[in-house]
Parts: structure tokens; sequence; C-alpha cells
């Protein structure tokens, strides 16, 4: 067995209801002044949370312009309000872009490091402020792992911060916080949880350690993600699917992604395509460039998503892949790269700038050439 560090927050809350007993945890950590990092759909919908946090006599300052995919310009905004604001600590409230955002001002609040010197992996040397991360979505895992992502805006590319140093002292998953989501954004972020999971399992650097995680968030988010795009209000579909959301953060510190991951990150740095849709619209077709490398595998995430079992290995796995289409469809999601607004002849270029993406790109179970890179994107286009 393969050497593995496993990482999690230091206390993690769990359940529908659990951020009721927020404002004790924040007592029990001494925290009185918070800074909260949040987009403006979020901020209108928990209004009612601040009050209440402001009711137990904590003070509360909000960044609530997270209103995008977030790029270097607009961290540096949210840096300056949290000097200003002197927080006991940072709280990342919403969906990843909102977390990974209070994840990088909680590093380098004391200027200590800038947000260039950190871009990479190992590269921060410590976390300046303590970090809490509350997700309304489920999907990005940000809440759980070591990793935080921005735009940077001059090369177009989506760059990555990894460190453990970014991983929070207290997450708090409540299902009911993902109720008000609408459909769309459910099903994008589920089928990125669904894809951290899968590309976790299907990877060269697959631990039995994480392969259980790895395995139960495709069970749950795949038996439970139309349910949840079809009725918000399901709360055993809300609870499948951040259930499977957190398994699937999980396995990002450990193991990481690989290829979708490589391949949807120019989508989303060029053409600012959700990190979700993008993946969902890469899926099938990195899978089955992948399934030959390791057939058995894809197979048993086939099994996790409810097949059963056909006469091979790889025709199981077929079946599994057979299973992703239907489901990304029924949850409404595009299908095709030409859907999305991709000129086709952007695809080479895409490829080109996906073969930097090599902190992922090793993870993948078939090596990826440039030329790989571009049939891929042409399969999903
Ligand atoms: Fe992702």
């Amino acid at each position: 067995m393969n050497p593995v560090i496993l990482q999690q927050p230091k206390r993690l809350l769990l359940g529908s209801g659990c951020i009721q007993q927020s404002p004790a945890e924040f007592q029990l950590s001494g925290w009185k002044r918070l800074f909260v990092v949040s987009s403006p759909q979020v901020a209108a919908a928990q209004d009612g949370l601040f009050k209440s946090w402001r009711s137990t006599g904590l003070h509360v300052d909000l960044f609530e312009g997270i209103d995008r995919e977030p790029e270097v310009a607009l961290f540096n905004q949210v840096l300056t309000a949290a000097r200003d604001a002197r927080p006991d600590v940072i709280i990342g409230l919403g969906g990843g872009s909102p977390i990974d955002v209070a994840k990088l001002v909680a590093a380098i609040l004391d200027g200590a490091q800038s947000i260039r010197e950190i871009f990479g992996i190992g590269l921060l040397k410590r976390r300046a402020a303590p970090l809490v991360c509350i997700p309304t979505t489920a999907g990005t895992g940000a809440d759980v792992s070591p990793n935080a992502i921005l735009l940077v805006e001059e090369e177009r590319l989506k760059k990555g911060i990894v460190s453990p140093h970014l991983v929070a002292d207290l997450a708090i998953c409540d299902p009911d916080l993902t109720m008000s989501m609408p459909p769309a954004v459910t099903a994008a972020t589920g089928i990125d949880a669904l894809v951290h999971c899968m590309e976790a399992y299907a990877n060269k650097f697959a631990h039995p350690a994480v392969d259980v995680y790895a395995l139960e968030g495709i069970r749950r988010i795949g038996r439970s993600i139309e349910t949840a795009v079809r009725n918000g209000s399901d709360r055993n579909a809300r609870a499948d699917v951040m259930l499977g959301a957190l398994y699937g953060g999980l396995c990002l510190g450990p193991v990481n992604t690989a290829a979708v991951h490589a391949l949807s990150y120019p989508l989303g740095g060029e053409y600012r395509i959700a990190h979700g849709v993008a993946n969902s619209l890469l899926i099938p077709h990195v899978f089955r460039f992948n399934l030959p490398a390791m057939p058995e595998r894809y197979a048993e995430i086939a099994f996790a998503l409810g097949c059963s079992a056909h006469a091979s290995p790889d025709e199981t796995a077929e079946a599994g892949l057979q299973r992703l289409v239907a489901m990304s469809l029924a949850c409404g999601i595009p299908q095709r790269l030409r859907d999305v607004g991709i000129p086709e002849t952007d695809l080479p270029r895409l490829a080109q700038e996906a073969m930097k993406v090599t902190r992922l790109l090793k993870n993948n179970p078939r090596e990826l050439t440039p030329a790989d890179a571009e049939q891929i994107y042409r399969a999903a286009y």
C-alpha cells in the first residue's frame, strides 16, 4: 500500500439543521468578529442567518460580491476589505467560489505572502487567520479540501493553490442550506462532485483508504441527483448529494482529480462556463478514452451507479457510461461544447492550454498527448 495523507477540517458538523449550532461553535473558539465572504444570491437568502448571529452578540462583516468564478483582482478587493475589518475568523458561505476566496483570504490576511507567490503545490507557509467553511451548494467539496482555484486574468487560465494550510478549522455541512439552490446549479454542482469521486477512483494514484469515499459518493449522488434537481425540497435527496459532495471533497486532498478537470479548466478560464457544466460535458469522452487503461475500476463505478454486471468489465463499464449520459440529460445539463458557445476553431488552442494542467494530468489512468486532448474536445463538440 502506497503512503497517503488524509486531512480533514479540525471539526466537521454534518446534518440537517446543524447550522443552528454555529454560534456555540464560534464561542467555543472565542471568535466574536466574523468576516463572511459570499455571493449576492446566497447573502440575500441567508439574511436570517446573519440576523441570528448578530442577535447572539457576534459582529458580522459581509463581503457579498463573489458573483462569478473569481479572478485575482476580485480576490484582492476581498483581501483589502477583510484587512480593514480586523476579524477573528474568515467564513466562506456559498458555493466553491466564495469558499475558495475565503480560504485564500484567511491564508494571507497578514500579508506575509502575496497571492501570486502561492500558486502551485505546497508554497503557502502558514495560514494567517482561522477559517470556517459553510457550503450552500453540494458539489465542489471546497469546504473540506486543501485546494483553492482562482482565474489568472492575463493567462486566461484557472490556477490552483494546494496546501495543508487551506484545510478549514471548522466546516458546517447542513443540507438544509442547499434547498434554495436552483435546479441548474444543483445539477452542475452535483455532477462536479460525482466527477471528483470518479476521477479519484479511476486514478493512477487511487488508494484503498480513499476508494471507500469515492464509491460511496458515486452511489449516493447517482441515486439522488435527479430527485434533488426535480424536487429541491426533498431533504433525503439533498442530504444524499451533500454527503456525496463531502466524500468527493475528501478525495481531493490525498488523490485529486485527473483529465476531466484538466480539460475543463480552459473552458472555465476562457468562456466562463460553469465548472460543473464543463466537467459534465467532458466526462463521457474522458471516460471512454480512459476505459482501456482500467476497465475493472470503471466497471466498479458502473456498479456504484446502479448498473448490473455484463459479460465483461468493459461492457459493464460501457453500461455505466450510458447511465452517466442519461443522468446528465435528465438533469438538464448541456450535452455538447457547441451548445455552450465554443467556436470549433478554438479546440486546438484549448488542448494546448489543458496540457499545462500537469498537476492533474499526471493522475490520469492513460497518458494524454496534445492530440488526444484535442480529440476529446472534438468528440465532446
Ligand atoms: Fe471540480
